[in-house]
């Protein structure tokens, strides 16, 4: 098998500390099992900034663009608040979903029964919980031009931003959400707000069209999205797949992150269209932000990092039996007690993000019997 040729992007604050255990996993990987990854490692956010006077260079570009997956840490902090615009570091992020166009969103929010106490809801409205939610990640409000800030007079100014899509872009992230609901439990919510938006109404109709031509064998439900907010926390094992809009899947995947117990747990993919060779582009993230407040202290959590490695495995890799070791290598752990310090309700042992690592590599050991 050819080498799998990755692009590695700690970026700022804890992306560095739990970028450092996905490697460890990846050595561990390449030392018991006959394959080898091919990787090259970059800055990017603000310490891209900070070195490279960008928060993503056109090189670092050009090597995500040759890659075959990107595996991104996280990026931000105060330190760069002030920055312009189109240089700080989530401006990198924007580049790299634009440019590698990664429409398609995979947020996974799953309760694993280790930690179903750790949530803000009662355990039996969670435990178990297993929603999907695609958001659409390169148009929409993101992207709508025009947009920015103008004077109208000498008193008064205005704001502008463009809500945009097209038929096209509906279409090929509602695809990905049928196509992924028929591996699960057939079920997709798609989410706007109709009444009030001409795009909201445009995409309803647009999915409703693709749905009644190609997917008719799906289940699909509509969802006003502050209706779908407040299902999500009232009765949130209603949804199998959540289909939604650059801006409202930001703000539903935060929620939905939430009634899992931690940031610190949840990986996530962006996928971008298969090519003729049935290759895509793809980049993986944790949900989590660099937690500047904690960086450099051992404290972060690895192990939606971890997860979002695994992810890659499965939807860049095709190497599902390798993906579910990794899954299973992290429930073992959390089901030994064993919890960084943002999990610790239930915890036998809060242990280090180095340890949280070391305790994965363990399980994956017994795992493989290696
Ligand atoms: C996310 C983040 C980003 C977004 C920010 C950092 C630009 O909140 O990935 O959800 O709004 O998309
Ligand atoms: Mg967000």
């Amino acid at each position: 098998m050819s080498n799998k040729k990755i692009l590695i992007l700690p970026g700022d604050g804890i992306g560095n500390e739990v970028m450092a255990e996905v490697l460890k996993i990846i050595d561990w990987m390449e030392k018991t099992k006959s394959l080898s990854f091919d990787i090259s490692e970059r800055l990017v956010g603000g310490t891209a900034y900070d070195k490279e006077g960008n928060s993503i260079s056109d090189e670092t570009m050009q090597v995500a663009m040759d890659c075959d997956a990107v595996l991104f840490g996280a990026v931000g902090g105060a330190k760069w608040d002030n920055v312009e615009r189109d240089k700080r570091p989530e401006a990198a992020l924007l580049r790299l979903r634009k440019d590698l166009d990664l429409f398609a969103n995979l947020r996974p929010a799953v309760v694993l029964d280790a930690l179903s106490d750790s949530s803000s809801l009662k355990s039996d409205l969670v435990k178990g919980l297993d929603i999907l939610i695609i958001r659409e990640l390169t148009s929409g409000v993101y992207f709508g031009q025009p947009r920015g800030i103008s004077k109208i007079s000498e008193t008064e100014s205005k704001a502008v931003d463009t809500q945009l899509y097209t038929t096209s872009e509906v279409n090929r992230v509602s695809r990905v959400a049928f196509d992924l609901a028929k591996l699960r439990n057939n079920k997709v919510t798609s989410v706007e707000k109709s009444n009030v938006m001409e795009t909201g109404l445009f995409w309803k109709q647009t999915v409703t069209d693709l749905h009644k031509k190609e997917y008719s064998d799906v289940n699909l439900e509509h969802m006003l999205a502050d209706n779908c907010a407040m299902q999500l926390v009232r009765y949130p094992k209603q949804f199998d797949v959540i289909l939604t809009d650059n801006l409202f899947g930001d703000l539903l995947s935060d929620t939905a992150a939430m009634l899992t117990g931690s940031l610190g747990m949840l990986p996530s993919a962006a996928l971008g269209p298969v090519k003729e060779n049935g290759t895509r582009a793809a980049m993986y993230e944790p949900v989590h932000g660099s937690a500047p407040d904690i960086a450099g202290q051992s404290k972060a959590n690895p192990l939606a990092m971890i997860m979002s490695f695994a992810m890659m495995l499965k939807y860049s890799f095709d190497m599902q039996e390798d993906s579910q070791m990794v899954e299973k290598a992290v429930q073992n752990v959390l089901l030994k007690g064993l919890r960084t310090a943002d999990i610790k309700d239930g915890a036998e042992k809060i242990i280090s993000t180095q340890e949280m690592g070391n305790a994965v590599i363990e399980e994956l050991k017994i795992l493989s019997g290696n």
